[in-house]
């Protein structure tokens, strides 16, 4: 990261876009403190993050999702859902007796399932899913927390064009209260989740503003684009 400056307002969604290797990942890393920054300063809902752990900054509400798929392949999609949930809520369940807690987690498991359009998967195999199901299983997986910012890293990667269109969809329906901040290859899917968009390119910001006037900025047709 070169002199990067990035304010996202709460309830925003913001579209990270660039090459590969221009560091958008890294910049998640550096959010969500699975990297150390260098240099500079890092806040989160008016809170200096600079040096809090990774926990600590989820437990603030904030939650990623990765380039690459991190599912249990082997469970249903009910027990991943109740996983994350209980995982990212043990505290507030540790006062529920087992039986309620239970009833409790399965609840919110099916309704974060219902969120993602994937009720009526609830019994299936993970590695039975299609892989845009699987994708959206990931997204369930990080609402299960209730999340205040959601960090998606690439959640159209290696979906068929019809996928990644449901996928814009459902993420156009995630609560509004949710800031989101994604990576996106596909300029189109990308504009059409986020209003705000920020191009990065070695590490720095070239451009960052509406969608219409980062698609006329000249230096992100050429290197972007290509055109
Ligand atoms: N810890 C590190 N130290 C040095 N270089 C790194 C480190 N992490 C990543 N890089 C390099 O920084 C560049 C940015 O990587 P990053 O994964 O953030 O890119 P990206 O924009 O997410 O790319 P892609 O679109 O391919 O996912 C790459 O060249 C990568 O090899
Ligand atoms: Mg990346």
């Amino acid at each position: 990261m070169d002199d990067v400056e990035l304010a996202v307002r709460p309830g925003e969604r913001r579209a990270l876009i660039g090459p590969n290797g221009a560091g958008k990942t890294t910049l998640f890393n550096l959010v969500a403190g699975a990297l150390p920054v260098t240099a500079g300063r890092i806040e989160l809902f008016g809170r200096d993050v600079t040096r809090m752990p990774s926990h600590r900054r989820a437990a603030l509400g904030l939650t990623r999702t990765f380039q690459i798929s991190n599912l249990f392949a082997s469970l249903s999609v009910l027990d991943n859902c109740r996983l994350a949930v209980q995982a990212l809520t043990a505290a507030k369940f540790a006062m529920h007796r087992p039986l309620a807690r239970d009833a409790v987690l399965r609840a919110r498991a099916e309704e974060t399932l219902a969120a993602v359009g994937l009720a009526d998967r609830a019994a299936a195999t993970v590695r039975n899913l299609s892989h845009g199901e699987q994708r959206q299983l990931e997204i369930g997986l990080a609402l299960a927390g209730r999340p205040r910012l959601l960090l998606l890293d690439e959640p159209t990667a290696g979906l068929s064009p019809a996928e990644s269109a449901a996928m814009a969809r459902l993420l156009g329906r995630l609560d509004p209260a949710i800031t989101v901040l994604i990576i996106e290859h596909d300029m189109d899917i990308a504009l059409e989740v986020a209003r705000h968009v920020t191009v990065l390119h070695y590490g720095r910001v070239i451009a960052d503003g509406t969608r219409d006037a980062v698609r006329a900025d000249p230096t992100v047709r050429e290197i972007y684009l290509g055109a």
